[in-house]
C-alpha cells in the first residue's frame, strides 16, 4: 500500500469524515466490540449511573450499556461531526427518550460540572490525544468522587505492526500508559491485559494484546 493510502487510513481512524468514515466507523464497530464490551464491563455499571464514553464512534454499542442496568443515562462525546450524526442515528430512540445524549467537543475542555459522572470511559482514543495530561485532568474533574474511569487501549507491541499507525498514532505500551497515570491524581486501581484474535486488513486472524486501566479518583 502507498504511503498516502496509509496516511490516509490513520486520518479517517482518527477523524472519521464523509462516506469513507461511515465504512470506517462500520468495521470499527464490528472490530473493536470486544474491546468496548471489555471497558464497559469493567465499569460495573449499577442502576441509576449517568455515564460518559468519550469518542464513541457510530456508538452500534449503546444498547449493551443499556443492557447493564436500569435507569441509566448515557452521554457521549465526540470531536467528529460524521460520528456525532450516525451516534444519534443508530441511537435514536435512546435520544428521543432521552436515556443518550451525544456532543461535540474539541478534545481539550470538556463541557460538563465538577462531579458529574458515576463512570466514564473510552476505547482506542488515547493515541490521538492532543494534550493527554490536561484531557485526564479534565476527566477527573466531571468525575464523581467514588467514580470510576475505563481507559481501553491497544498495546504498542500490536499497534507498531500496523503499517498505519506510524501516521497521526502516538503508541502506548502499559507502561507508558501507567507513567501518564502517575503525573495524574488518579489511582489505578486495575489492569488486565488480554489477547484477542481479530481480522486484520489482509482478512486473516491475528493476535491482538489490549490493556484496560480501571482508575479511581
Ligand atoms: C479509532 S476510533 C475508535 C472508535 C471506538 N471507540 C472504537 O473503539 O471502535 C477513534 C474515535 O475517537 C474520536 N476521537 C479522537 N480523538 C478524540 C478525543 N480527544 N476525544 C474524544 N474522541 C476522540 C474519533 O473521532 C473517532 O471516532
Amino acid at each position: 500500500m502507498k504511503q498516502e493510502e496509509l496516511q490516509a487510513i490513520a486520518a479517517q481512524l482518527k477523524h472519521p469524515t464523509g462516506e469513507k468514515g461511515i465504512e470506517m466507523a462500520n468495521m470499527m464497530h464490528e472490530t473493536n466490540i470486544n474491546m468496548t464490551r471489555h471497558s464497559i464491563q469493567n465499569l460495573h455499571i449499577e442502576s441509576g449511573n449517568t455515564i460518559l464514553e468519550l469518542g464513541h464512534g457510530n456508538a452500534g454499542h449503546v444498547e449493551f450499556i443499556f443492557e447493564q442496568a436500569e435507569n441509566l443515562k448515557y452521554y457521549g462525546l465526540e470531536m467528529s461531526e460524521l460520528m456525532y450524526q450516525e451516534a444519534r442515528r443508530i441511537n435514536r430512540n435512546y435520544v428521543s427518550q432521552k436515556q443518550a445524549f451525544f456532543s461535540l467537543y474539541d478534545g481539550n475542555v470538556i463541557p460538563f460540572q465538577d462531579n458529574f459522572f458515576d463512570k466514564i470511559f473510552t476505547v482506542n482514543t488515547l493515541y490521538f490525544w492532543q494534550d493527554p495530561e490536561k484531557l485526564l485532568s479534565e476527566i477527573y474533574r466531571i468525575l464523581q468522587p467514588k467514580g470510576v474511569f475505563c481507559l481501553t487501549f491497544a498495546e504498542e507491541s500490536f499497534m507498531k505492526q500496523l503499517p498505519f499507525t506510524q501516521f497521526e498514532f502516538e503508541l502506548y505500551s502499559t507502561e507508558k500508559a501507567e507513567k501518564l497515570i502517575e503525573k495524574t491524581a488518579f489511582k489505578i486501581i486495575n489492569k488486565e491485559t488480554l489477547t484477542e484474535k481479530v481480522k486484520s486488513k489482509m482478512g486473516d486472524l491475528v493476535d491482538r494484546v489490549f490493556t484496560t486501566l480501571v482508575l479511581e479518583k
